[in-house]
Parts: C-alpha cells; structure tokens; sequence
C-alpha cells in the first residue's frame, strides 16, 4: 500500500469535484451521464456527501429535491424522473406510478438521514435552517418503513432494485421463482452503454420486469404487495442502513429540540428483529426469502454493514479479517470463495466503493480502527490507481460499469481522500 503523492491527491480532488458539476443537472445529480439519466434514490445522498466537501448549499439542495419526490405514504422512491430520456428503460410509463413527479414505485436503502447528519454537523447554524422539512419528511420515510416493511422483524424488499444490490447472488433463488412468461418483448438500453458481460443477465431482467408490473397491477398498494408478490426479501442492506439512519435522525431529533421517543422504539424494535437476518451453517448476516423461510447462502458486501448499524458482530470478524486481507481492494460484493463469485458482473463479485465507505465508517465507529484504516487506504489506491467507475474488479482494479461516477467521486472526496480527514 503506497501513501499517496500529495500533487496526486490534489488532481484527484479536483477531478472528483469536476465530476460532481458536470453530472449536476440543476438541483439534483445523475449517477452518470447516459447510463442512469435520472436521480436515483441513495446515489444522491451520497452525492450530498461529496458536494458537502466543497458547496454545503448544494448538498443540501440535493437531499430537498430527493424528497420533493416523496409519497404519501411516506415512500421516497428510488427513481425520480425529472425529465424523460430514451436513453433509460424502464422509464415512467412502464412503472404506471401516476404522480405530479414522475418516479419509480419503489424505494431504495435510507443513507439520507446519515449525511444529513454529516451535513448538519459540518454547520449547525445553516443545517438547523435547513433540516426543518427535510427532518419531517426523512421521519415519515423511516416511519413507512416500519410500517410496511419491518413484518419479519427486519425489513423486506419487494423488488432486487430496492436493496442497490440488483443481481446480488442473495436473490438468486427467489427469482427463480418469479414468472416472467407473461413479459412482452422489450428493448434494453443499458446494454448500449454497457458491456452486457459487466451487467445482469436477460433472466434477471426479465424478472425485474415482471416484478414492475406486478406492483404496477397492484396499484403500488403495500398491502397486496406485502401479501401476494412472488418477491419478498428481508435484506441486509435495507435492515443496517435504516437502523443506522434510525440512530441519525435521533441525534438530529436531539440536536433539534424534538421528541425522539418514536424513534427510539424503531431502533430497539429493529435491534430486536435483525436476528432474522443471521444465516447460523454459514456464520454471517444474510438475505432472508420470506417466502420459503431459506437464507440466501451469501457472504455478500451487505452482511458487512452491520457495524455500519452500530452492531458489533464479533463472529462477522474472521470474514472481514480473511477480506480485508486480499487480494480485493476493500470488501468485494460476493465473497470470493462462494463458487458464484464473479469479477466483473456488478452485484456478483465486484467492489464498490460506497459500500467500502460505508462499511469503513461502522468500522471505525466501532473502534475497529485499524482495519477500518486498511479498507479506507485500499479504497483511496484502487481510485488513484484506476479512476470514478461505477464499480471495479476487485480482483486487479479493472474499472466496470459506468465512468466519472457521482458516488465514486463524492466518497473520494468526503471519505476515502487522504485530504478528508477521515471525516
Ligand atoms: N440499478 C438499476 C438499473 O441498473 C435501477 O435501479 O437500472
């Protein structure tokens, strides 16, 4: 592991913040240009994260314009059409969601009460300005959570495009179950900006798709949803970033002069609940199919955030000890002794580097410093070595998926930076 030139780390930072203005598209940020076209859910809080570093203003507006597109019900979706591109399928019309602001009829994993708090603390004066909507809304969103999702004690997903992880291994069997007969032809467009060998497969779209129209044929009711869809997950990722944005918003409740004690409850009623997500022949945290009652079978990068939730998992130790110890940059996305891993396939192998952020930060809240010190230097290489992709072989750095990355490009700068501070 090299320490990084200083003349380097200035590039990097200016091109990180170059790509934050360039993919800005006024009031909210696209993950890329061409390949996602839109705002997406978690890609614009970490967005706000990196903005933060130089235009707190702007980090903010960021996180106001996500929620300009809430339900509600409460749901904050996970897409939010501002202005149609051909460029993008599924867009509005497939998803058939029917508001004033276009979006996708499902929702994405809760980070935006963990950087608002990142944000509120970097300017308590402004951020108390600032947080007063933004606290309400972000509360009702936990709060739909709870109430539609939190049946198994943990929180569910209705479709692999809810947990970020969209063909994670996790999903595998359950959406072997999904029928996709009824599906008419359709036309990819991610494959056109794409290699098709670095994205899911035509089975799993196929299924992605059927699960759209089912929540479309079930007027996006939680309800029938919750009772009748082929799909339903508890997932690791969903359940430790809302606990830990649980803890958030408390600490911006607190901060505030509000009441928390609605909160608290979520937080001790998840702390409660996670155990569901335990897989005990395999020894790590795991998706849950709610359906058959089966564990996925999958050490996945998710089952790492549980220090990120502010639970200190001591049997998770070995697994991030044997991860951390190579040759990965960083916590890949399947482990790479599962027989399934594969390098290059987005959600089947590769490392991510938000998901080295956030796992990183639980480190080191936790006190596991040292290793969370390690995962942050791997990460901060395998950016200086091989740019703001999308996602990276974790085997070699080879960079995969979309280029000049928001997230890539917002974690560099607020996280994994040598000139962050260890913000
Ligand atoms: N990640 C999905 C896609 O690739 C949607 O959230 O389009």
């Amino acid at each position: 592991m090299t320490q990084l030139d200083v003349n380097l780390v200035e590039q990097l930072d200016d091109q990180a913040r170059a790509i934050l203005k360039a993919n800005d598209r006024g009031g909210y940020t696209v993950p890329t240009d061409g390949l996602y076209p839109y705002q997406w859910n978690w890609d614009s809080a970490f967005a706000a994260f990196g903005f933060a570093r130089f235009d707190l203003e702007r980090a903010w507006l960021e996180l106001e314009t996500l929620f300009s597109g809430q339900w509600e019900t409460g749901m904050v979706p996970h897409i939010l059409f501002h202005e149609v591109d051909e460029g993008y399928f599924p867009g509005p019309d497939v998803w058939g969601c029917g508001r004033d602001l276009p979006s996708s009829g499902i929702s994405q994993p809760p980070v935006a009460a963990t950087f608002a708090r990142k944000l509120f603390e970097q300017d308590p004066a402004s951020g108390r300005d600032r947080i007063d909507d933004l606290f309400d809304r972000m509360i009702a969103w936990h709060r739909w959570f709870m109430e539609a999702r939190a049946e198994s004690g943990a929180i569910a997903i209705t479709h692999p495009w809810e947990s970020g992880r969209d063909n994670a291994f996790d999903w595998d069997k359950a959406m072997a179950a999904v029928d996709a007969s009824q599906v008419k032809p359709y036309t990819r467009r991610d494959t056109t900006h794409v290699d098709a060998s670095m994205r899911p497969t035509k089975f799993d779209y196929d299924r992605y798709i059927a699960l759209v129209e089912f929540g479309r044929a079930s007027d996006w009711n939680e309800a029938v949803i919750r009772d009748k869809s082929p799909f339903r997950m508890a997932d690791p990722t969903m359940t430790f970033t809302l606990l830990r944005a649980h803890r958030d918003l408390l600490w911006l409740a607190e901060q505030t002069g509000r009441r928390g004690v609605e909160i608290e409850d979520w937080i001790s009623g998840l702390e409660a609940g996670l155990g569901v997500l335990w897989n005990e022949a395999g020894g790590h945290f795991d998706a849950l199919d709610l359906r058959t009652g089966r564990h996925s079978g999958s050490l996945s990068n998710a089952s790492f955030l549980c220090w990120y939730g502010g639970v200190n998992e001591p049997r998770m130790q070995e697994h991030l000890d044997r991860a951390l110890a190579g040759p990965s940059f960083g916590i890949a996305s399947l482990s790479l002794q599962s027989p399934q891993f594969d390098p290059k396939r987005y959600w089947r192998g590769p490392v991510w580097g938000i998901m080295n952020t956030l796992i990183g930060m639980g480190l080191e809240e936790q006190g596991l410093t040292e290793q969370a010190g390690t995962l942050r230097r791997q990460t901060a290489d395998l950016l200086a070595q091989h740019g703001f992709a999308e996602y990276y072989n974790p085997l070699d750095g080879t960079p995969a998926g979309g280029g000049t990355f928001t997230w890539t490009a917002a974690i560099w700068l607020s996280w994994a930076s040598p000139s962050a501070g260890g913000r």
